[in-house]
């Protein structure tokens, strides 16, 4: 570093290059990192939107730990939820034949890991909800999980229903099977369907447009439809601050959890949460 230091004080043109070598030199190995993320991606998967990817054991367990401080269960009970979803072969084997079915299976990967439904489903499973509403369909993956958590807590004794929304009429194909016995998709677009359900929700999920103003009106157009201990998500809460806004306007707390995908390109995304503490 001392050598570094004089080069660059006794002749500063060539310095500067040597500390713009030394500099590359420390974001090497990420940047083989990313590369390798980038061109894994490029020929092992056909996604073009919506990205499917694991999470490190690291950020599960702060995915846990978020969930907990939520629910007031332990971090291991969240744990176990995630393991459960996870290791449904059921679920996993359901996903991969009605992606390799469907005429849109040339853009969709037919294995695929949850990322952070894994938080919603088990809230799912915590809150034991009579009504899910997921805004925001597309393939279905969310759906399939939440059903799934849904038919695990009626073998529990709790009965539940799924309503997802989604303007585009081919969304939700995976959304079939028995699954498809606990939920049902609204076609058209999502704040005519939220402003038409008569309902008490108890766990909402926003992802459908993800403008922050139509984030916002979605959460305007349930505000007098959620049960006193309704969870709200948000899948735009790496972006915006309307859910923060809703929960700080509604009285209720908001709290964020960030994405580290694995093996991935994509940055994350997260889950915001707007709840009232038990
Ligand atoms: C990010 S995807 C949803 C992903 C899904 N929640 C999941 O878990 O994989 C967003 C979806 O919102 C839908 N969408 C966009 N604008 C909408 C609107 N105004 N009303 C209803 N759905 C809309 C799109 O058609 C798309 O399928």
């Amino acid at each position: 570093m001392k050598k570094l230091k004089n080069i660059i004080i006794k002749t500063p043109l060539l310095g500067s290059f040597v500390l713009l070598a030394y500099r590359t030199k420390i974001i090497l190995p990420d940047l083989f990192n990313e590369v390798k993320n980038f061109t894994g991606w490029l020929f092992k998967s056909k996604e073009t939107t919506n990205y499917t990817y694991d999470l490190s054991s690291l950020n599960k367990l702060c995915l846990a730990c978020f969930v907990s401080e939520i629910t007031g269960r332990t971090v291991e009970e969240i744990q176990n939820y995630f393991h459960e979803v996870e290791n449904d072969t059921e679920l996993r084997n359901h996903i991969k034949n009605v992606t390799l079915r469907n005429e849109r299976s040339f853009v969709a990967d037919a294995e695929v890991e949850y990322s952070r439904r894994i938080g919603w489903y088990a809230f799912a499973r915590v809150l034991k909800p009579k009504v899910v509403v997921e805004t925001g369909v597309e393939k279905g993956l969310g759906a399939c999980i939440l059903t799934s958590a849904l038919l695990k807590n009626s073998e529990e004794g709790f009965k539940g229903f799924y309503y997802g929304t989604d303007i585009n009429p081919q969304a939700g194909y995976l959304l079939s099977g028995k699954y498809a016995e606990t939920g049902k998709i609204l076609y058209g677009d999502s704040i005519e369907s939220l402003n038409k359900l008569d309902l008490s929700i108890d766990l909402f999920i926003n992802d459908s447009d993800h403008s922050a103003g139509y984030e916002a009106n979605e959460y305007e157009a349930i505000e007098n439809k959620l049960s006193p201990g309704a969870v709200l998500l948000g899948d735009n809460s790496h972006l915006t601050d309307k859910l923060y806004l809703f929960a700080r306007k509604t009285k209720r707390r908001f709290l964020f959890f960030k994405e580290e995908p694995v093996k991935h390109w994509y940055p994350g995304a997260g889950i915001g949460a707007a709840f009232r503490p038990n």
